[in-house]
């Protein structure tokens, strides 16, 4: 587990330098200041994750910097110390949310076995959030496919997550930038910390700035309340950027700014809060051709793009459709705690061979409604979306043909299909096939022959 980060703020030196000398050797990275004004500007410049606080102090007391701490995102435990026993004041203080009450003068082992129940509960905490994270990758989230295309985005995402850089995701819709981001902070040193996604397309222009560095109470009309933004909530952590294509020029710039110096202001702030985020971006557009159109700042590109991860469309990875079909039938099925449904020969060809515009997500939609509309039977034609189950148009009129026509077409297209993907090497096309060179020859001869029959010339010898 990583060091939890405490702010001691005791306006006693006597008591301050033993205690944080203590905490030290303990392994907290500590923080100390000697009144409530620097606490409070330490507390809403950096995170913490426990504050140990006198009651009374010069500035804002005690309770006054626990009301403030509450409020953070996200909240510090916060434990009290007092040479008061005032135990109206510990109830009240307990009843709010203040995780303990110390009396003084303390046994220094006293205090950090409190302490350390209050670090416990903590990382607990930080241990839950990384297995609902596990657990969701664990649901079927991972990047399937076998193909040398998944297995090279695979890599570069594990040495993505080992780094702690910039990452700019590239890829169609459904390709899996938002699975792809998340992999990379759950794999990433990061992982017990917050993972925020932000996606920049739907954040009105104006509103940017407050959703990003968040606002002080007041400072704009309906700013009732002091409000966190995402930037802060990500600190420590990983910082999503989605469709970070569509941002205006001038919020492109603020962004830039508060990536450059790791730091920022709250709208009506005046204090520059500081933060260490590591930023994912993703785009669905072609941010290099926004940046010679003057519609993306070349500045802010390349700070984005420290390592650049592009996400093949699903027609560039065609021999993975199969495996991938057979994990969403598994899951889905899992899902509704019913057997995995089987594909008739039709549907398998159809969805073998359709172009994806949607890419993975396309076929997952596919087949969520198949499995729903198959009702348990096995999934045919009738099953799937029109424009998938249109790839071999049946005759007119039996709206059907005969199996072995429907098979040699299908083998045919799938062959061509294979062929394009290996840039016409022949050998390489074959391995994606699962077949010998040799029979890849011989299927290529016969459909050529075929063909050439049907146009009324003799085959080539
Ligand atoms: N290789 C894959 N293996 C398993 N599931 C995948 C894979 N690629 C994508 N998915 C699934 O497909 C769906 C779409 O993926 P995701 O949301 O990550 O796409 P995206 O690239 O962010 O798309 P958009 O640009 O539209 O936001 C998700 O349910 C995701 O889990
Ligand atoms: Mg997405």
């Amino acid at each position: 587990m990583p060091a939890l980060k405490l702010l001691l703020v005791e306006d006693d030196r006597i008591v301050r330098i033993p205690v944080r000398d203590a905490l030290v050797d303990a392994g907290y990275l500590v923080t100390d200041c000697a009144d409530g004004t620097s606490a409070q500007r330490l507390l809403t410049s950096e995170t913490f994750d426990i504050v140990l606080s006198d009651v009374r102090l010069p500035g804002v007391d005690g309770l006054s910097l626990f009301r403030l701490a509450r409020g953070l995102q996200p909240p510090p435990a916060v434990v009290l110390m007092t040479a008061y026993a005032d135990t109206d004041h510990a109830v009240t203080a307990m009843r709010e949310g203040v995780r303990d009450y110390v009396l003084k003068p303390f046994e220094m082992d006293e205090l950090l076995l409190r302490l350390g129940s209050v670090r416990d509960e903590v990382q607990f905490r930080l241990r839950v959030g990384r297995a609902q994270l596990m657990e969701a990758s664990e649901l079927g989230q991972q990047l399937a496919g076998a193909t040398p295309a998944m297995a090279q985005l695979r890599e570069r995402l594990e040495a993505a997550a080992a780094s702690d850089i910039a990452v700019l995701l590239a890829g169609e819709t459904g390709t899996g930038k938002d699975l792809a981001a998340r992999l990379v902070h759950q794999r990433s040193a990061r992982a017990e910390r917050p993972f925020v996604a932000v996606n920049c397309a739907a954040i009105p222009e104006n509103l940017f700035e407050s959703e990003m560095f968040g606002h002080e109470r007041g400072a704009f009309t309906g700013a009732e309340r002091r409000r966190a933004g995402r930037f802060e909530a990500a600190d420590r952590g990983t910082l999503f950027l989605d469709e970070v294509g569509e941002l205006s020029l001038p919020n492109q710039a603020k962004l830039l700014r508060a990536i450059e110096s790791s730091s920022f202001e709250p709208v009506g702030a005046t204090e520059t809060k500081r933060v260490d985020v590591r930023v994912i971006s993703a785009t669905n557009r072609d941010l290099s051709d926004a940046v010679t159109t003057g519609a993306f700042r070349r500045d802010l590109f390349y700070r984005l793009k420290v390592i650049d991860v592009r996400l093949p469309p699903l027609r560039e990875h065609r021999a993975d459709i199969p495996l991938l079909v057979g994990k969403f039938l598994t899951d889905i099925a899992g899902r509704l705690g019913k057997p995995t449904q089987v594909l008739s020969p039709a549907a398998a060809a159809a969805l073998a061979t359709h172009d994806y515009p949607g890419n993975v997500r396309e076929l997952l939609h596919a087949l969520e409604r198949a499995v729903a509309l198959a009702r348990g039977k096995p999934i045919s034609l009738e099953h799937l979306p029109i424009e998938l189950a249109r790839v071999m148009p049946p005759s007119a009129d039996t709206g059907l043909r005969p199996l072995e026509e429907a098979v040699e077409q299908f083998e045919r297209q799938y062959i061509e299909r294979a062929l394009e993907q290996a840039e016409g090497h022949r050998g390489r096309a074959a391995s994606l096939l699962g077949i010998s060179r040799k029979s890849l020859w011989e299927r290529l001869r016969d459909a050529q022959a075929e063909a050439q029959l049907k146009k009324g010339k003799p085959p080539s010898p």
